[in-house]
């Protein structure tokens, strides 16, 4: 089967690498017979479980709230949501089949199966809009274009939280440290009202 060279376009560089996700890797694979699922747009590197109950304790889940990890990986932060911070419900959102495979194994694991769900598909197209609090670990160029759709399709007051990269012009609120990681938080503000980002 022919080969060819897939270099991970992934041009965040140095800071990327300071958070977990090395960019710029060349990898051997074999040409697909056939694309049946888009590529991720992220490598999957899971958030280590103190960054996960720092973001939590950031975003202040608590009862009520519905939480969306968009791109969740194995589902740690779905189920630690409504595991260990009382979130009503969680969604997880991931283009990668295994991933969402393993996020349900694991859900069911913890017990939590009947306050989570898994969907397989890509994040720009997810409905998100019944979220109240949303969690990232993408990368700088794919927050700054998820940017418009978190604040055209969220409800204003959704608090959102991000491993490690930020959003560009639009500042947090906060910024904290947590196992050595940088976590950042935004809350969607009234549409047009003052100060709201482009
Ligand atoms: C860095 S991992 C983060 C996993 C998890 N949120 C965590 O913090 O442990 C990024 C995840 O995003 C997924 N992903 C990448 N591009 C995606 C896309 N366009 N739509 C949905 N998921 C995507 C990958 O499959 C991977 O599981």
């Amino acid at each position: 089967m022919k080969r060819f060279t897939l270099v991970l376009a992934l041009v965040a560089g140095a800071t990327a690498s300071a958070q977990g996700i090395t960019t710029g890797q060349s990898v051997q694979v074999p040409e697909p017979p056939e694309l049946t699922t888009p590529a991720p747009e992220v490598p999957y590197v899971p958030t280590p479980e103190d960054a996960v109950e720092g973001m939590l304790k950031l975003a202040g889940v608590k009862p009520g709230d519905v939480v969306y990890d968009l791109g969740s990986g194995d589902g740690r932060i779905v189920i630690s949501a409504v595991k260990n911070h009382g979130a009503m419900r969680a969604v997880g959102v991931d283009i990668n089949p295994e991933r969402i495979a393993e996020a349900n194994t694991n859900a069911r694991r913890a017990g939590v199966q009947d306050k989570v769900e898994f969907r397989q598909g890509d994040l720009f197209d997810a409905d998100i809009g019944e979220a109240t609090v949303v969690t990232l670990y993408l990368l700088p160029s794919v927050n700054e274009r998820l940017k418009p759709k978190l604040l055209s399709e969220l409800k204003p007051g959704t608090r959102i939280v991000s491993h490690g990269f930020d959003m560009g012009d639009w500042k947090p609120e906060q910024q904290v440290q947590e196992g050595g990681r940088t976590l950042y938080l935004w809350v969607v503000p009234e549409r047009g009202g003052a100060g709201a980002p482009r």
